[in-house]
């Protein structure tokens, strides 16, 4: 069994290695931009630690997961053009740096490694592994298409936010999982319970990420804050006030958040003084700790021995109190 330390050393490690070169130097310069920034790496981690869990071989694991960072990569490349966002990691967007264009087919280009990596692993798992990423890549398209519907449809409910956010973003921590599962050896059963924690986490991870961007600031968080507030992002924060809010705190969270992107200064400093009223920062945090407890169930159905399970416990820990 390895350390948590140990698995993200063996990530850097083998990202720094890849080359990322090619020509036309436009398309590949803004992937290797992009890889050689960092982020939390946390979807390859979740890979490896899957495979350890079930006492698999590593280095049957660590393409695959290297693989399932960059295509993390590739969706943020093209999630920041959809998003508007000036900022990740505290640098340039891809878009903002090159353009549009070259955001589009550099991340195009990372969604076909991805497979390159994904491949470069054991032949006899390919079958089980490479559905999973399939089902994941089309379930993250649809978690993005919902939401972008909802930043102009009026009556999104929180289940629907919560399914929009189980496709977007649940669904490759899930797969990460499971994937490092089968290459470990995992039974069925297992992989799937594993899955399910996952789902869990990620409906966690991205209500904490909802809530950084209104509460965090860009120096720790390493994006622009406020900028779910500025593209009318129907998030929990959102729809949970507009859910509480009464007379006067209702008329100023309409107000606010119908105000142009224009006025961007002053719609997410309105729209932020009515979710402080409600009290939405901790609503949201009891949401979150309500995720982590489905995980905890889910993730207490594996059958192997506890032992074996601390570090992957450890690390969900760790996730729900991040701060980037
Ligand atoms: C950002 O993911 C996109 C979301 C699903 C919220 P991360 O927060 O894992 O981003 P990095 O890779 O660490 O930068
Ligand atoms: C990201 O959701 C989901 C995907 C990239 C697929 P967000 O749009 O909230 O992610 P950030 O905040 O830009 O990282
Ligand atoms: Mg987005
Ligand atoms: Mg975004
Ligand atoms: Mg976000």
């Amino acid at each position: 069994m390895f350390t948590i330390k140990e698995l993200q050393n063996k990530i850097d490690l083998t990202l720094s290695a890849q080359k990322f070169e090619g020509n036309p130097p436009l398309l590949y310069e803004p992937i290797k931009y992009t890889l050689s920034q960092g982020g939390k790496r946390l979807r390859p981690l979740l890979t490896l630690l899957a495979c350890d869990l079930f006492d698999g071989n590593i280095e049957n694991a660590v393409y695959p997961a290297i693989g399932l960072e960059i295509f993390h990569n590739f969706t943020l490349l093209h999630d920041d053009i959809m998003d508007k966002a000036p900022i990740r990691r505290g640098k340039e967007t891809v878009y903002k740096k090159w353009n549009t264009n070259i955001a589009i087919l550099s991340g195009d280009t990372m969604f076909a490694l991805a497979y390159e990596f994904m491949l470069n692993t054991d032949n006899k798992v390919i079958p089980q592994i490479l559905p999973v990423l399939n089902q994941t890549a089309r379930e993250v398209c649809e978690g993005q298409q919902f939401d972008m519907d909802f930043e102009t449809q009026d009556n999104v409910s929180i289940a629907d936010y919560i399914e929009m956010i189980r496709l977007k973003t649940a669904v490759l921590l899930g797969g990460s999982l499971k994937i490092g599962a089968l290459i470990g050896g995992a039974t069925p059963e297992n992989a799937d319970y594993l899955y399910n924690f996952g789902i869990n986490i990620g409906l966690a991870f991205q209500l904490k990420d909802d809530l950084l961007d209104v509460f965090s600031d860009v120096e720790k968080f390493g994006k622009m804050t406020g900028g779910d507030i500025l593209t009318n992002k129907k998030t929990f924060l959102y729809l949970k006030a507009y859910e509480l809010a009464k007379n006067e705190e209702l008329q100023n969270l309409n107000y606010y958040f119908n105000l142009p992107e224009s006025e961007g200064t002053q719609k997410i400093n309105g729209v932020k003084s009515v979710y402080n009223t409600l009290n939405i920062e901790q609503l949201t945090v009891d949401e979150m700790k309500n995720y982590y407890d489905l995980a905890l169930l889910e993730f207490d159905k594996i059958n192997i021995s506890e032992d074996k399970k601390q570090n992957l416990l450890d690390f969900a820990k760790l996730l729900m109190d991040r701060e980037s």
